[in-house]
């Protein structure tokens, strides 16, 4: 090994962000503005929403979300074990109490027969998660939520960019979660996005994330008139920073490009790993295709290597490849929660990996990868 490091990812930040955020602290407004109002609207024109909400985090959008649904106490949430662990935290945020259902083995993600298996009366929404960018089966799901009268939250942190039924994910929810973490394919550093086609879903959001403040902080200032506020309910500061917003609206052009680039590299991957038995990458569900946030492995027994000296392996090549994703329900902060049986989820948390996907990862990356793993596999 030559020294070289291949990160799992690295955001895609250039000149244009810094002089946008550089443009945003000269204009002497860096708190929630101008840059945010035009943030929400470019970001959800571009996912098909009516309104977006920009919060702090994709973990304070989905609280968002759950609140503006009066989710809480006594009511149960289904959400997949088999996700980061901010989606059944959010559930607990409102004194609800989160119920694991198992997952699809191809896509990791809900399927309509998973969630059914741990419904109950006390169910009042679902959280479905687009899991590392894989829709999920929206209409499916979508249609059996509204069967039994339960709220559908979509839980869409890695899926900017991804589509379903020839749609963005996002269009056509009832009330979607996005994050701007730098591990996404869009990053304003930290940051989130509540998006919904419905206005007073949405102005009741807006209200939310700023105190319950029937006026937000901007539309005070930029009025030459004094506005004296009133504050309507108990909420919350989960505001966005008008940096972080300029540095998001550069992002946005980037979208197309940064899935097209990824999709090239997955392809790439596949052809490259087809070589190798016992490796079972994540690949498109038949209802849409993933922007490749994560590109997931599963390994089987063909292969005859464990997880954990794979991801040995690959570091010592100067790979940073990382577990899969998590479980929830095998932490020690859900050890009190009882859940149905979870054998999908516990095989793909236990047996995948994640690869280096990014814009900078080049065909001889990808070939020094898929290398150190068919050595390892004799
Ligand atoms: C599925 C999922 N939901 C929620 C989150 C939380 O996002 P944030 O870091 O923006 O709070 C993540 C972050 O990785 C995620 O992957």
């Amino acid at each position: 090994m030559s020294g070289r490091r291949i990160p799992v990812m690295i955001p895609r930040l250039g000149e244009e962000e810094a002089q946008a955020a550089a443009d945003a602290v000269r204009s002497g407004w860096v708190a929630q503005g101008p840059r945010v109002a035009r943030f929400e609207q470019e970001f959800a024109a571009l996912v098909g929403a009516g309104h977006g909400v920009a919060v702090s985090s994709c973990t304070t959008a989905l609280h968002l979300a759950l609140v503006v649904l009066e989710v809480g106490r006594g009511d149960e949430v289904i959400v997949p074990s088999f996700s980061f662990i901010a989606t059944a935290n959010a559930v607990r945020y409102v004194g609800a109490t989160p119920v694991f259902a198992d997952v699809d083995l191809a896509t990791g993600n809900l399927t309509v027969a998973t969630v059914d298996a741990v419904r109950t009366p006390r169910t009042r929404a679902v959280i479905g998660v687009h899991q590392g960018g894989v829709p999920f089966d929206v209409a499916a799901l979508r249609s059996a939520a509204d069967g039994w009268g339960v709220a559908l939250i979509e839980d869409a942190a890695c899926a900017a960019g991804s589509t379903a039924y020839g749609q963005p994910v996002g269009a056509g929810s009832a009330i979607s979660a996005w994050s701007f973490h730098p591990r996404k394919l869009l990053t304003t550093g930290e940051g989130g996005m509540v998006t919904t086609d419905d206005p007073a879903c949405a102005a009741r959001l807006r209200r939310l994330r700023e105190h319950g403040m029937n006026v937000s902080a901007a539309d005070r200032h930029a009025s030459a008139q004094p506005v004296l506020e009133s504050y309507l309910e108990t909420a919350f500061n989960y505001r966005m920073t008008d940096i972080q917003a300029a540095i998001g609206l550069v992002q946005l052009g980037r979208l197309v490009g940064l899935v097209a680039q990824r999709r090239a590299l997955a392809a790439r991957y596949h052809d490259l790993l087809a070589t190798i038995d016992g490796l079972v990458p994540v690949r498109d569900p038949a209802h849409g295709e993933t922007n490749f946030q994560s590109f997931w492995v599963l390994i089987n027994q063909e292969y005859g290597v464990g997880r954990d000296e794979v991801l040995a392996e690959l570091a010592a090549a100067g790979v940073s490849a990382r577990r899969g994703i998590m479980a929830a329900h095998l932490e020690p902060a859900y050890a009190d929660v009882t859940s149905a049986p979870l054998p999908v989820t516990e095989r793909l948390t236990r047996d995948s990996l994640i690869l280096p996907l990014h814009h900078a990862l080049t065909e001889d990356d990808q070939d020094h990868i898929v290398g150190v793993l068919r050595k390892l596999a004799g």
